[in-house]
């Protein structure tokens, strides 16, 4: 955690609000495998990761919500909780979801300030928008005593998600961030919500994130369409097979049967996310049998799958992608997230990380005139409180 950052946020609070705020921090998220899997059922396998968002969060005994984003020198009000609605702000939109969700659930939502910051690249696949979600959602569930647990918090942020900023995304972002737990990575089933911890063992392999620069602005309404041809092929097995609640009940064998009336597009499309789904279960047999080289090959398919069959990558990624496979000491790479620009993330051998980082580089600047922006992650618990020594109490 910055406790620079930290300072400056708490101080910031204190300046113009006069009290004493409570700190919470909300990491942003790595996804090893599983894209797009969430939403359709299926399964992912993310941490939360030490690029973080730290807000100072406080009641103020009045009406008025009072927003401000730090990095940004932006500040946003409102008179009351009752007049919540989506703003013109960008970056409000995604507190004031969550205001207004929480008052879905009947919580009864009092006049607060809040100050955020944070050093999750914005638009890099990282998951910045859902740690600003869960951050306020756990700030203000602990501040107001309203007694949500983490999943209802997770939920809560996703929907604010889907309302306020028009993504209808999955859980995946909003529980890694809620539900991450340091030195493990989490495989999440997104249709039961039932999940299980691994160790991940970074001594083994460390884990770099290349940073295309290539804003996912696309995404958004990309993201949705791959979510409306997904239900497109799930409506048409079910006229066969009426089991399939969802893709991760399909199999291959019944996708190819009834190839024609899917169409192409629509029958790749679902086609990767039932390969997807057998990846990360491979996936996680091969983190326990601590074989990087195997589990290295399942992030290579994910990506190919992810560029020829679900379409979401770009030259940009394709290329960080190719150039992590010719660097001795990777097991593996992928792009990371929606797509359509952010991060690929490498499984890179501890030896070998300078090397990969320099060697990957220079092939982005001679291909696309780029400097590539690298960040060596390590694995973090889920959303807390800061306590007054920056200790961090994940409850
Ligand atoms: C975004 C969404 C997630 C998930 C990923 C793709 O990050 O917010 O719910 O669908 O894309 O795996």
């Amino acid at each position: 955690m910055s406790a620079s950052l930290l300072h400056a946020v708490q101080s910031d609070f204190l300046l113009r609000f006069g009290y004493e705020p409570l700190l919470v921090r909300a990491p942003g998220r790595v996804n090893l495998i599983g894209e797009h899997t969430d939403y359709n059922g299926g399964f992912v396998l993310p941490a939360a990761v030490d690029k973080e968002m730290l807000f100072a969060v406080g009641l103020n005994g009045g009406t008025a919500i009072r927003l401000v984003a730090y990095d940004l020198n932006e500040a946003f009000e409102l008179a009351s909780p009752a007049e919540v609605c989506p703003s013109a702000a960008h970056w409000a939109n995604y507190l004031l979801g969550v205001v207004a969700q929480l008052q879905q659930r009947g919580i009864v939502i009092q006049g607060f300030d809040c100050v955020f910051g944070g050093n999750v690249p914005l638009g890099s696949g990282m998951s910045s928008s859902a740690a600003l979600e869960c951050g306020l959602a756990f700030a203000l569930n602990h501040l107001l005593g309203a007694g949500l647990d983490k999943m209802a918090l997770a939920q809560a942020a996703q929907k604010a998600e889907h309302t306020y900023a028009g993504v209808h995304c999955g859980i995946m972002d909003q529980f890694a961030s809620l539900f991450g737990r340091t030195g493990q990575v989490v495989r999440l089933d997104c249709r039961t919500l039932d999940y299980e911890y691994f160790p991940f063992d970074t001594t083994a392999s460390r884990i770099v994130l290349c940073n295309s620069g290539v804003k996912h602005s696309l995404a958004s309404s990309e993201y949705n369409t791959r979510r409306q041809e997904c239900e497109r092929g799930v409506a048409v097995l079910r006229q066969y097979f009426p089991a399939v609640q969802s893709l991760r009940d399909a199999t291959l064998a019944q996708l190819e049967a009834h190839h024609a009336e899917l169409g192409d597009v629509v029958f790749r499309r679902c086609a990767y996310i039932v390969r997807e789904n057998g990846r990360v279960e491979a996936a996680c047999r091969h983190l326990e049998a601590g074989n990087l080289a195997a589990f290295g090959q399942e992030m290579y398919a994910s990506h190919a799958g992810l560029r020829d069959d679900y379409e979401v990558s770009c030259a940009e990624l394709d290329a960080l992608v190719e150039a992590a496979r010719a660097v001795p000491g990777v097991f593996g790479a992928r792009m990371m997230g929606g797509g359509f620009g952010g991060c690929t993330i490498n499984l890179v051998a501890p030896a070998r990380v300078e090397e990969f980082i320099a060697s990957v580089s220079a092939a982005y600047k001679a291909k696309f005139g780029l400097a590539l922006e690298t960040y060596q992650t390590t694995i973090v618990d889920g959303v807390g409180l800061v306590g007054s020594k920056q200790l961090i109490v994940n409850s």
